[in-house]
């Protein structure tokens, strides 16, 4: 089939590039020049594990293409996402200004019917906005409206966004047409062969589908992080609590880890956003509130150990930091723990020397260059002259350190772990101060 994408952020390109790899025919539509240049030579913007290999065959190919005239594509594509972004505005509420432009611009070089799908996170309501900014620009126009909109949000995670879309555990499809459900139920088919991944509902309650589960997710975290808190008051051990509720089916392992917070692109903003829709519909998400408020205390967690732990003298002290993207296997920075870190150990008068397998192109970019941050080149060297060591993303390379090599670079044997990945009785036997999250401090 002939697919249209417009946006080449995580969601698009993966999604494009998964669609060309089983043989669709598809083009990507954006306005970045520079971006469409470098995507078309079969390179890729981002950090995506198994991205780039898939962009390059399937560009070589002739099945994936990229450009920035918004008329080619709008006149190739059967189906058109839009995957653009939609950034949170002032308040926290997603700002659609891209979304119902690319709409505009569909209806402007509309060819025959086309199938509309959205998929970026979008309020509840958006896809009925989408229609009317298209029904409105082709009635100016004086054109007659042959399309339809769908609701089809994305579920992939950054890091596993290639598997996530191969191997997709559901495929929601919000739609009142059956044209178009005949038509993705096509397009989807070489995902959906062992069993019928499909659910099909009303638009709504597919947009609406895509907040619950990320804001599901994300008060696993607080609660999880809640009760750490309460662990330490009370002396227990969050992990030992963790396995205990994690064998209930019914709660279940996964997603119940504690740590020093949740960031990347889409829990803190998704969460905001739902809490501002909830608001206009005259309801108070009291529970998504907390889940926020909660994550917020979360990421000052560490600097709080720190600043317990050296008295509050940390003028001068240089700090050791491992992991500074918002989690493994991405070079994403957007609201990463790290950062919050970070600027509160500057604000303290502490340098900062850290170390991430893919992460320090981008914190550089937004750091610029600084005398109280040295971006190092392996994990050893961040530990050179430090006074301490932090943990803030679980990269596996982090998982299994040579401790007496540690011990050997630090002017302290302290170790501030915001991901539990070590075993405290281990690091007391070692010889180190080990303060990790809700572990009976
Ligand atoms: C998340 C969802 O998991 C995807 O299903 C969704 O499609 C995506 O948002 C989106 O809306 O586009 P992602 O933001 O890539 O995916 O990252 P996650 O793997 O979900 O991690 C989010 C944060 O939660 C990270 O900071 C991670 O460290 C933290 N986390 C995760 C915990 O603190 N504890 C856990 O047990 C799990």
């Amino acid at each position: 089939m002939k697919v249209t994408v417009f946006g080449v952020g995580y969601v698009g390109l993966v999604q494009g590039a998964v669609l060309a790899e089983v043989g669709h025919k598809v083009v990507c539509v954006d306005v970045d020049q520079a971006k469409v240049d470098k995507l078309n030579q079969g390179g890729i913007p981002i950090y995506e594990p198994g991205l780039e290999p898939l962009v390059k065959q399937n560009v070589e190919a002739g099945r994936l293409s990229f450009t920035t005239d918004a008329k080619t594509g709008v006149e190739h594509g059967e189906v058109i996402f839009i995957a653009v972004g939609t950034p949170p505005d002032e308040d926290g509420s997603a700002d659609l200004k891209y979304v119902l432009t690319v709409a505009s611009t569909v209806a402007e070089h509309l060819n025959g019917h086309k199938i509309v799908v959205t998929k970026s996170t979008v309020p509840v309501g958006t896809a009925d906005k989408v229609r009317a900014t298209l029904g409105d620009k082709l009635s100016s126009l004086g054109k007659s409206p042959t399309f339809d909109v769908v609701s089809n949000p994305e579920f992939l995670k950054e890091g596993a966004a290639v598997n996530d879309c191969m191997r997709p555990d559901r495929i929601i499809l919000g739609t009142d047409s059956a044209l178009a459900q005949k038509k993705l139920r096509q397009l989807y088919a070489p995902f959906n062969r062992n069993h019928d991944k499909v659910i099909v509902m009303d638009v709504r309650s597919a947009e609406l589908t895509k907040y619950a589960a990320n804001c599901m997710l994300a008060t696993k975290i607080s609660f999880m992080n809640e009760m750490a808190c309460l662990a330490e008051k009370f002396g227990a051990d969050i992990e030992n609590v963790r396995k205990g509720i994690g064998s209930d089916p019914r709660i279940g392992y996964q997603f119940i880890y504690p740590g020093c917070g949740y960031g990347g692109s889409c829990f803190p903003k998704d969460v905001q956003a739902l809490v501002r829709s909830a608001r206009a519909v005259g309801h108070d998400a009291s529970i998504l509130e907390a889940v926020e408020a909660v994550n917020y205390k979360q990421k000052e967690k560490l600097f709080g150990y720190i600043h317990q732990h050296f008295n509050g003298d940390l003028a001068g002290k240089t700090v050791a930091i491992w992991g500074l993207s918002f989690k493994p296997n991405t070079d994403d920075m957007r609201e990463a723990s790290s950062r919050v870190l970070m600027e509160q150990l500057w604000a303290a008068g502490a340098r900062v020397q850290a170390y991430d397998p893919e992460a320090m192109e981008e914190t550089q970019r937004i750091y610029g260059h600084r005398a109280d941050l040295s971006l190092m080149g392996t994990k050893e060297s961040a530990l050179s002259g430090a006074d301490m060591l932090v943990i803030c993303t679980e990269w596996q390379v982090f998982r299994a350190p040579d401790f007496d090599l540690i011990k050997e670079r630090l002017s302290n044997p302290v170790i501030f772990d915001g991901r539990n990945l070590f075993d405290p009785g281990q690091l007391a036997e070692q010889g180190f101060q080990y303060y990790a999250i809700g572990r009976g401090l």
